[in-house]
């Protein structure tokens, strides 16, 4: 007979069939139409975590805007915002000082990184500037300016220091509605990001689950397709 896989090892089989469950079952249709955007912008994500950040942004219940803290180029607001506008959802909300990620900094050894030109081009080609509100500031300064509007999706990847992830938790997380959910990213990557998630106890809601390298935590029971989702093998 003749095998589905090209010639090689079992490990080699394994992966093939975890990416035919990818393409095939896991994702939704709409998010296959999001991919064709998603692909030309330049991140760190890889496509599970969009897929995640676009189920997330559509099938989280309830009132309440999507924040992003950290914007960069505009990879995860669009996973964001293609995910908010299939499920009807209010806005995307995103902040970034558009200064420069913290490892990019360290490992080119210079100050800055601007972002913020290529964010705005990545976010009009995608066809979604109307859905997108984009603030250049810190986390911190948007949230002295904030109006108190509820948010239904926090999704942090903002300054990957200790403090800041403390300082974004204390300041957004009491506006998370009761259905909405928080993801953190990079929880498994940087030891600072997982002790300030640890240390914030009871400031998170209750129910906390592991995504890849990311941390979720919701109130209430998450979605079924997240759930689905989450249930399969991390590749
Ligand atoms: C890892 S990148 C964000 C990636 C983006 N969320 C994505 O999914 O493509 C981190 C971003 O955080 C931004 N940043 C740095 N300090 C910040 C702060 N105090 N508040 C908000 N964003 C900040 C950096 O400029 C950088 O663009």
């Amino acid at each position: 007979m003749r095998s589905w896989f090209p010639a090689g090892s079992r490990r080699c089989a394994f992966n093939t069939r975890l990416q035919w469950q990818r393409r095939l079952g896991w994702e939704p249709r709409e998010f296959r139409r999001a991919w064709d955007a998603l692909k030309t912008i330049e991140g760190w994500r890889y496509r599970q975590d969009l897929v995640l950040l676009y189920l997330l942004a559509r099938d989280l219940s309830g009132p309440g805007v999507t924040l992003e803290i950290g914007s960069y180029k505009g990879l995860g607001t669009a996973a964001l915002a293609f995910g908010a506008r299939d499920g009807g959802h209010e806005k995307v909300h995103t902040v970034d000082p558009h200064t420069g990620d913290r490892q990019a900094l360290e490992t080119a050894g210079v100050e800055r990184l601007p972002s913020q030109e290529d964010f705005h081009r990545n976010i009009a080609a995608a066809g979604i500037a109307d859905i997108v509100v984009a603030y250049t500031m810190t986390s911190d300064e948007l949230a002295a300016r904030w109006m108190g509007t509820t948010i239904r999706f926090l999704f942090v990847d903002g300054w990957h220091s200790y403090d800041a992830v403390r300082s974004d938790l204390r300041n957004w997380v009491p506006l998370v509605t009761a259905c909405g959910g928080v993801l953190v990213d990079d929880y498994a990557n940087y030891p600072e990001v997982a002790q300030a998630v640890d240390d914030s106890g009871d400031a998170l809601p209750p129910r906390r689950v592991r995504a890849g390298r990311m941390h979720l935590s919701s109130s209430g029971p998450l979605p079924p397709a997240v759930q689905r989702f989450l249930r399969l093998p991390w590749g």
